[in-house]
C-alpha cells in the first residue's frame, strides 16, 4: 500500500536507535510520502543531519532560528503541513517532556502546535522504560490520542536484554500505513457505545452494583473515533477519562438512565455497541435517608427487574449494527448464542471469567465472536486497545 502525497513529519530524538531513523525515512520516501525530519539537538549527536536531509531532499529542522540568517522556522506551519507527525525513536527525555508541554526544543514545540495524529515508537533502556514515571507519562500521551508503537523486547545498546528496543522500521511503516488506510474509513458513521456498571441506589450512600471498569467499552469508543466515526459514548459511573475523538459522552448511574439515553440515541445511529454491564435488577424502593444499622442480624432487600437496553432496543432496530457482550462463567457458548438471538445482536462478543486475561478491571481481554450466521471466530488475549480493533473490524456496514 502506498503513501502518495502524505505529509510527514518524522521526529528523530536523542538514542541510538535514531540509526534506524535512516532506514524508516528510505521507507517513507519509497512508499511516496513527503517527509520532513525534525530532530532534537541530542539526535544530530547520533546521526548528521545530512543523511537524513538527502534522503528526505529537504533540510533537517532543528532549531527554531538558522543562526547566520536569522531564518524563524515555523512549527504552526508545520503542524498545517502534516498529515502525520511521526517521532521514532522517542527517548523517555522527550516522552516526559510532550506529556509536560516542556516546549524547549523545535521538536517538542512542532508536537504541541500539531493539528494532525501523532505516533510514537519508543526506544530506551528496559529500567528507563518500566519506570513509573515513563509509564505515567507513556498514559498520559496515550489519552491525548498518540498512538504509541510499543517497544520491543531484545538485545538492547547497554548490553541488557529487555523490553525497550524500538520497533523495526518496517513496523513502523506497517502500522504508518496501518492508520491512513483505517482513519476516515468510518466518516459519517454515527456510533452509540454503551459501557462500565451501573449503580442501583440502595439509600443515598449505599448501591447495587458491580466490577466493571468501563475500560473495554472506552477503548472500542476510542477505536471507532479513530476511523472517523461520530461516537456518543453513554457511560456509567467509572474513573476513565473520555477517549480523544469522541464527539459526545453521556454520564448515567442507573440502569433506566441509561436505558432513557440509549433510546434517545439509538434511532440515530448506525451502529450500537452495548458494552455495559448493566444491573439486572434494582432496589424495589430506594431508602430516601441512610438504612440505619439496627439490631438485626439479616436485612432483605427486595430486588426488581431492570429494562433490559440491548434487547428492547434490538426490537426496534432497523438498518442498525448491533453488538453485544456476553461475559460467562460457565456453557460460555450455549450462553452466548442464546444472547445473541434474544437480543437481536447481528454479533455478539464472548468472554469467560475461566481465562486469566479476560475480566473485569484487567487491561487485557481475550474474545470470541460468534455471528448472527453461525461462524465462530477465537482471538489470541491481546490488550483491550487491540480487542478493540478486532471487533471494530469485524462490524459490517
Ligand atoms: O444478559 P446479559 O446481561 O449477559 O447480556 C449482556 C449484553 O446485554 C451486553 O451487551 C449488555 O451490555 C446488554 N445488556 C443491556 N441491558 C441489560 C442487561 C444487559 O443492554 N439490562
Amino acid at each position: 500500500m502506498g503513501l502518495q502525497g502524505k505529509h510527514i513529519i518524522l521526529g528523530v530524538t536523542g538514542g541510538i536507535a535514531a540509526y534506524k531513523s535512516v532506514m524508516l525515512l528510505r521507507l517513507l520516501i519509497k512508499a511516496g510520502a513527503e517527509v520532513q525530519v525534525v530532530m532534537t539537538p541530542a539526535a544530530k549527536e547520533f546521526v548528521k543531519p545530512l543523511t537524513f536531509s538527502s534522503l528526505s531532499g529537504k533540510p533537517v529542522v532543528s532549531e527554531f532560528f538558522t543562526a547566520n540568517t536569522g531564518e524563524w522556522h515555523s512549527h504552526v506551519d508545520l503542524g498545517l503541513w502534516a498529515d502525520l507527525m511521526v517521532i521514532a525513536p522517542a527517548t523517555a527525555s522527550t516522552i516526559g517532556k510532550m506529556a509536560n508541554g516542556i516546549a524547549d526544543n523545535m521538536l517538542v514545540t512542532t508536537y504541541l502546535s500539531a493539528k494532525e495524529d501523532v505516533m510514537i515508537a519508543p526506544a530506551m533502556d528496559l529500567d528507563m522504560w518500566q519506570h513509573p514515571t515513563t509509564q505515567r507519562n507513556i498514559e498520559t500521551l496515550r489519552k491525548d490520542g498518540v498512538e504509541i508503537i510499543s517497544p520491543e523486547k531484545g538485545e538492547l545498546a547497554s548490553g541488557l536484554e529487555g523490553k525497550g528496543r524500538m520497533a523495526e522500521p518496517a513496523e513502523i511503516l506497517s502500522s504508518i500505513e496501518k492508520y491512513f488506510a483505517n482513519k476516515e474509513t468510518l466518516k459519517g458513521v454515527k456510533v452509540m457505545v454503551t459501557a462500565g456498571p451501573t449503580y442501583e441506589n440502595i439509600d443515598p450512600v449505599r448501591f447495587v452494583g458491580n466490577y466493571s471498569s468501563g475500560k473495554m467499552g472506552f477503548e472500542i469508543a476510542r477505536e471507532f473515533a479513530k476511523r472517523g466515526a461520530e461516537v456518543i459514548l453513554i457511560s456509567g459511573p467509572v474513573t476513565l477519562e473520555t477517549p480523544s475523538g469522541v464527539a459526545e459522552r453521556v454520564n448515567v448511574v442507573s440502569a433506566n438512565e441509561m436505558y432513557a439515553k440509549a433510546e434517545e440515541a439509538f434511532p440515530k445511529c448506525d451502529i450500537a455497541v452495548f458494552a455495559a454491564a448493566v444491573a439486572d435488577y434494582s432496589p424495589v424502593e430506594a431508602a430516601d435517608k441512610k438504612i440505619k444499622r439496627e439490631n438485626k442480624d439479616e436485612l432483605t432487600i427486595c430486588l426488581k427487574r431492570n429494562p433490559d437496553i440491548a434487547a428492547s432496543l434490538g426490537k426496534i432496530k432497523k438498518n442498525q449494527v448491533t453488538v453485544g457482550f456476553a461475559l460467562e462463567t460457565d456453557n460460555e457458548l450455549e450462553n452466548a448464542k442464546r444472547k445473541l438471538k434474544t437480543k437481536n445482536f447481528d454479533f455478539i462478543v464472548l468472554n469467560s471469567l475461566k481465562d486469566p486475561e479476560a475480566g473485569f478491571l484487567k487491561d487485557t481481554n481475550k474474545i470470541t465472536i460468534i455471528s448472527r450466521d453461525g461462524e465462530v471466530k477465537e482471538f489470541e488475549a491481546k490488550t483491550k486497545s487491540e480487542v478493540a480493533a478486532d471487533i471494530v473490524n469485524s462490524i459490517k456496514l
